[in-house]
């Protein structure tokens, strides 16, 4: 704990230090090897549940490797310095004018804390004021969590052969979701340069997702 004594220093008494590092930001080309790793990092059964398939180390890299970051928005959340969960929207502006197609991955020790929720808000609100009007997302059947969370943001499902869509209508960007964006900058921004100043602690207990 003594190395959050200067950090106390610089916060309101009553503020939980260990919900500071956790934090969320979009994604640079620069983290591609923190996203890939983060993505090797998932369970065998979490990776089946993220690509609708098997995927093995190599083609998780090379997925990663062929990302175009042109038309690719991610949204990560780390806890403690470390990339645990990413919702990656890929959109295809020829092909599918105002349309995205997103994947969440949240590693296993940190799902069912909101962080998927986290993640997945965020990227609508980048998605909304990149003007795109329809986020799609393919689950499996058995996958409830990723459902609950689709309809949590009042997207609608259509179960087909073993695999659920999801779709999210996106209402048009206004002056809140762009303030909402340039916000969640700012936190990322400011939760950042803490999280370097403080280092990492293994020891310390996962905090919860804001
Ligand atoms: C699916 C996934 C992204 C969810 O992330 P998460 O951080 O665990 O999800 P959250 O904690 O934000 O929310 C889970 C929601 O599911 C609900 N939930 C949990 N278990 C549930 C169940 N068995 N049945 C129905 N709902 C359930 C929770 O109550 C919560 O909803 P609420 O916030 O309205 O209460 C994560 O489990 C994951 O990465 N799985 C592997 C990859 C994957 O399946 N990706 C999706 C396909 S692209």
């Amino acid at each position: 704990m003594e190395r959050f004594q200067g950090l106390k220093a610089f916060v309101p008494e009553d503020t939980d230090v260990k919900s500071i590092m956790t934090f969320y930001r979009k994604l640079l080309p620069t983290d591609l090897n923190v996203y890939r790793d983060h993505l090797l990092r998932l369970s065998s059964q979490d990776r089946y549940a993220r690509f609708c398939g098997f995927k093995t180390d190599e083609s998780i890299a090379a997925y990663c490797r062929g990302i175009d970051w042109r038309f690719t928005i991610m949204v990560g959340c780390f806890v403690r310095g470390e990339l645990r969960a990413v919702a990656e929207l890929r959109t295809e502006p020829k092909v599918w004018p105002g349309e995205g197609e997103l994947a969440v991955s949240v590693e296993r020790e940190f799902q069912g804390q909101g962080i998927g929720s986290g993640v997945v808000r965020r990227i609508m609100t980048v998605a909304r004021n990149r003007q795109l009007r329809r986020l799609m997302l393919i689950c499996m059947i058995s996958n409830r969590r990723m459902q609950a969370i689709v309809r949590k943001f009042l997207g609608t499902l259509e179960c087909d052969s073993g695999e659920a869509t999801g779709w999210i209508e996106m209402p048009w960007p206004n002056q809140l979701s762009l303030m909402q964006e340039a916000l969640d900058n700012s936190a990322a921004l400011v939760n950042g340069v803490l999280d370097q100043w403080q280092g990492r602690s293994e020891e310390m207990p996962v905090p919860s997702a804001a």
